[in-house]
């Protein structure tokens, strides 16, 4: 892949994910190093679309460790169940956050963020073996698509996992 990212221009949520998706898709078709792969699609994610902070988290040693990010400087650890990042992980589902101030347990990493979406990721056991963590400084930024694209990029990376 072309080291340089194509962005269609688009406010239309849709098609900014449409015109990303196969970028990272093509990315990773080159890449087996979970790392590098994870850095440039935080890369690639915050340079579309400008969230507040964008990055990974990985299940290790029964708790997440952060991993590669775009944003303010985040925690470093987040125990299963806790936050949002740990209540994905925990559910295994995706968490779509419209006000960080309503959600119990809520981690603030940063003071700015004012809702989140957290998707877990999954390996192609089925484990969840990391999370993607999405931060915006606008209340109810995220929606049902981010989720269902977010979630489509996270079964890119599943053979990664
Ligand atoms: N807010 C997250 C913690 C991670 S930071 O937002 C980067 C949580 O509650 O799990």
């Amino acid at each position: 892949m072309a080291e340089s990212l194509i962005t269609n221009g688009s406010n239309d949520k849709d098609e900014q994910y449409r015109t990303l998706l196969p970028q990272i898709e093509a990315l990773l078709a080159g890449e087996d190093d979970l790392i590098a792969a994870c850095a440039n699609v935080t890369a690639m994610l915050k340079q579309t679309f400008d969230w507040l902070w964008v990055g990974f988290y990985f299940v290790k040693n029964g708790q997440l460790v952060l991993g590669p990010f775009q944003g303010p400087l985040a925690c470093t650890r987040i125990p299963r169940g806790k936050g949002v990042c740990g209540t994905a992980w925990q559910e295994a589902r995706t968490q779509l956050v419209d006000d960080v101030d309503a959600f119990p347990g809520h981690i603030a990493c940063s003071s700015l963020s004012r809702s989140e979406i957290v998707i877990p990721l999954f390996n192609t056991a089925g484990d969840v073996t990391a999370v993607l963590d999405v931060d915006s400084e606008l209340l109810a930024h995220f929606d049902q698509r981010d989720a269902e694209h977010l979630a489509a990029l996270g079964r890119l990376l599943s053979p990664l996992l």
